[in-house]
């Protein structure tokens, strides 16, 4: 398939059973952070690919991503068994609109990410560039359990006064992450206690990634204060990619 280049895994770290990221050096066009690429691997003659999130910056040499694997699925159960030195199929050009050209002005952002849905904001919060649009940002990773925190020492260690991060959990209770799923932090109100400000049509805009059954009960307690979807002829103040 055109458009398609090899690309060479350098570095490989499990995070959790069936939850790795890969960092590929591969010959491709630049992205945009919050962008996506086909990523996938020769199965039976054919290529076989999916939609992958870059979570590396874009002035990072490597494309890193952050996989799940999914029981069943045609893709994952191989992908996530590729080591260094294997290589993958990766496209060229980056594709999606799910990049801050598309967020309207806002004075804070507030990120929320289940699972492998962290990928987009990695690669946002690594370009370091989002003092400049907004106040204030909020990274929430939702996750079942703590080993699950995907890159939480490298978020830790970002986070400031202008960037908190707040990892929560779903099936686990740890200090200094918030109980249970974030629709329920929503909702119960301490996603914005754990912030320190709150949420509000004025001053937010809310972007969300990854199941998207959260997409869709968070953005359904979002409406109830009054944050609607945004769009490009309608302006709003959600924003939302789901994977599946
Ligand atoms: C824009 C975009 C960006 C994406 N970025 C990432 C990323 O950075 N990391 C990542 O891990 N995935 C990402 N995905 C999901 C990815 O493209 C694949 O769908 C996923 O990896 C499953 O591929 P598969 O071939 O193993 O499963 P398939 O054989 O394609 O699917 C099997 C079944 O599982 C469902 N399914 C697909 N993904 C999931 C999932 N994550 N959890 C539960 N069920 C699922 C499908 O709907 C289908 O019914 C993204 C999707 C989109 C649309
Ligand atoms: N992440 C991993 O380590 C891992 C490892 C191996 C395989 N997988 C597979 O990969 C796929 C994706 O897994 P994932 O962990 O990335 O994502 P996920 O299944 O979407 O789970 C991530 C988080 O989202 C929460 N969630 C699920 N539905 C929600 C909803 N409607 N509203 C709010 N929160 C919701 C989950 O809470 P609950 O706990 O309440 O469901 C969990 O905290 C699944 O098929 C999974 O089995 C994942």
């Amino acid at each position: 398939m055109s458009g398609l280049v090899p690309g060479r895994v350098v570095e490989r770290r499990e995070w959790a059973p069936g939850l790795i990221s890969l960092k590929l050096e591969a010959e491709v066009e630049p992205h945009v952070a919050g962008q996506f690429r086909n990523l996938g691997l020769e199965l039976d003659g054919e290529p076989c690919l999916r939609s992958y999130s870059v979570a590396s910056a874009p002035s990072d040499a490597t494309q890193e991503f952050l996989i799940a694997r999914v029981e069943g699925g045609l893709l994952t159960p191989r992908l996530t068994q590729l080591g260094v030195g294997d290589t993958a199929l990766v496209s060229a050009k980056p594709q999606g609109f799910f990049t801050l050209k598309y967020v309207p002005e806002a004075k804070d952002l507030w990120c929320i990410a289940t699972g492998a849905g962290l990928g987009p904001f990695m690669a946002l919060v690594r370009e370091g560039r989002l003092h400049e649009r907004f106040e204030r940002v909020v990274l929430v990773h939702g996750v079942r359990t703590s080993q699950e925190l995907a890159y939480e020492q490298e978020l830790q260690a970002l986070s400031s006064e202008r960037l908190r991060y707040l990892p929560a959990l779903s099936r686990a209770q740890r200090e200094g992450a918030l109980s249970g799923r974030v629709t329920h932090a929503l909702e119960q109100g301490a996603l914005e206690r754990a912030a320190g400000f709150e949420l509000s049509p004025e001053r937010s805009h809310v972007l969300l990634c990854g199941n998207p059954d959260m997409i869709t009960e968070f953005s359904a307690g979002l409406a109830r204060r009054g944050l609607k979807k945004h769009r490009v002829r309608e302006p709003g103040h959600v924003s939302f990619e789901k994977y599946w």
